[in-house]
């Protein structure tokens, strides 16, 4: 064969490679409203950036005539490209070859670019749309999976893991894209579940869609699996882009500091009027959290799920920082189950990359109830006060409101380990609020009293008086500062720049055991 002759062939194999299923089943995708692997790759990565592996690759399944059935690559797209000129790892599941269903070689093609992604130390993205395991395949297909889980726990805390739903996620093959970091959902294409309608109409005998099953709304407001949900491809592969603009590459590197335009010291005097002279008022915590970041941008994660709790990110001065803060719109802002999960992880997720965290505190106590208690309120809510004091990032955190109790301490206290608690002159700091305090100390006062109901208002306002304030706090060191809160951003910026330097140990151990 001459030189020629090879050049020839290998385009030829190239082409076929990059066919996939062929032009049939482009077009079914195409009709079910999804994108080709190789279309989403083209919209995810910089231009002309994307350099594939294992290209050739091709199953070795003899059974159910499997032999005479091969594509070039498979059924899934890997190798690495760039994202805001910063490399990543990459694999796209390509849903034209057998319903993007995961072989043996499939999974050895995603543990190649996830070991390599571990060795240059940057992130990895899964682009999932897949039937799951190879049903020809058998055993090799689980074992091919639980290989995928296990670099997932290795890459977990080294390098930022993402995973798009762009289509089917089904049975074992939710498990990996739940162990990463972010799982981003497409409305209405994506959905997720670990046994499908059939399997539950079977064996429950309950009739239920794919929608209701494991939709993208189910996913982002029931069960927190979604941390993002967008309305298109497109939408999602900005989302990721911008997401990534927040981290670092690795578990050894800060993230990138974009430089901004917005002034370090801007005050803003609306802030002092955000928050409502009555106790029982409530405001949107999220106008806070804008006007303090670099151009009021601010990258929610989990926005559907509980609401109550508010995480995300966003820049001081061009800094990351990841934000924690509770939500008096939902729930008085109270902490409960899902809030604590959500923002333990989260915290857990900045520690582990060096993303400082900022915490605004508002927070009238842990929700009480028989639902909770039952549920398991003590496990889960003890997660929070032990990511708090886990994490070594920089942390600082600003009480602008109600900060009673164990929620008081959960919400990045200084027992906590906080490094820096800045307070507004609005902050209530004390066991718990005026109505329920009074009642433990003037009980015999109030039972003997004629006119209870004065005698009760009396006792609030003193007690509010007392201690519904920042200063006692402020007069033991528990609050650093009490500050104007026009100046909150100015001093937040000040504060992460003194805490640069920060370099705090915890004890040697193997992993702690978090109350899972
Ligand atoms: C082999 C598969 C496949 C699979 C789909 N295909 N899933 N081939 N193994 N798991 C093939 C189909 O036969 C079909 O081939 C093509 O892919 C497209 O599938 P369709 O059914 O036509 O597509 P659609 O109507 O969009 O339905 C998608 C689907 C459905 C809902 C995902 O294909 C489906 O239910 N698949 C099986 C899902 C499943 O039970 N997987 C195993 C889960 S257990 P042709 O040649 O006709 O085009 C599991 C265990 C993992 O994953 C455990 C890890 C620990």
């Amino acid at each position: 064969m001459s030189s020629i002759d090879k050049l020839e062939k290998l385009r030829e194999l190239n082409k076929i490679a990059e066919m996939g299923g062929g032009k049939d089943k482009e077009k079914l995708q195409h009709e079910k409203g999804k994108l080709t692997a190789r279309e989403r790759l083209g919209l995810l990565l910089d231009e002309d950036t994307f350099v594939e592996l294992d290209k050739f690759v091709t199953h070795r399944c003899y059974d159910f005539g499997m032999d005479k059935k091969k594509y070039l690559g498979d059924g899934v797209i890997t190798g690495f490209g760039k994202i805001n000129g910063r490399l990543v790892f990459v694999f796209a599941h390509d849903f034209t070859v057998f319903g993007g269903s995961l072989s043996e070689t499939f999974g050895k093609k995603i543990c190649k670019v996830m070991d390599l992604a571990m060795k240059v130390g940057a992130p990895i993205i899964g682009l999932n749309d897949s039937g799951g395991a190879r049903i020809q395949e058998g055993v090799m297909s689980l074992a091919s999976y639980s290989e995928i889980f296990f670099r997932n726990t290795l890459a977990s805390g080294v390098i930022p893991q993402i995973s798009a739903i762009l289509g089917p996620s089904a049975g074992g093959a939710v498990y990996s894209p739940a162990m990463t970091d972010f799982v981003f959902m497409v409305d209405p294409i994506s959905y997720m579940f670990v046994t499908g309608p059939e399997v539950v109409k079977v064996s429950l005998g309950e009739e239920v869609t794919f929608e209701e099953l494991g939709g993208p709304k189910i996913h982002a407001r029931e069960s927190g699996v979604a941390h993002f949900v967008t309305k298109s491809e497109e939408e999602c592969f900005n989302l990721i882009r911008e997401l990534l603009s927040y981290l670092p590459q690795n578990n050894s590197e800060t993230p990138p500091i974009i430089i901004t335009e917005d002034d370090p010291y801007r005050r803003d005097e609306r802030l002092i009027d955000i928050v409502p002279k009555d106790p029982y008022q409530s405001y949107d915590m999220k106008e806070i959290i804008r006007s303090v970041l670099d151009e009021n941008k601010f990258l929610e994660v989990h926005e559907l799920w509980a609401p109550n709790i508010i995480i995300g990110f966003g820049r001081l001065n061009g800094m990351s920082v990841g934000i924690v803060a509770n939500q008096p719109l939902h729930l008085a802002g109270s902490l409960d189950i899902d809030s604590s999960n959500k923002a333990a992880r989260f915290i857990r997720f900045c520690d582990d990359f060096n993303i400082p965290i900022i915490t605004f505190v508002d927070v009238p106590g842990y929700l009480p109830g028989k639902d909770q208690e039952y549920r398991g309120i003590i496990r889960h809510g003890s997660k929070l006060l032990y990511a708090y004091c886990e994490a070594t990032v920089p942390k600082i955190t600003v009480i602008v409101r109600k900060a009673y109790g164990g929620a008081y301490c959960a919400m990045g206290s200084k027992y906590s380990r906080a490094d820096l608690n800045l307070a507004w002159p609005t902050a209530e700091i004390a066991v718990m609020g005026p109505e329920g305090a009074i009642k433990f100390i003037f009980k015999k006062d109030i039972e003997q009293a004629q006119d209870k109901e004065t005698i009760i208002k009396k006792l609030i306002e003193d007690y509010r008086d007392r201690f519904a304030n920042p200063y006692v706090a402020a007069e033991r060191g528990i609050i650093d500062m009490v500050i104007d809160p026009a100046e909150t951003r100015p001093q937040l910026i000040k504060g992460l720049e003194m805490l640069k330097g920060k370099n705090e140990a915890r004890p040697y151990k193997k992993h702690g055991n978090i109350q899972l």
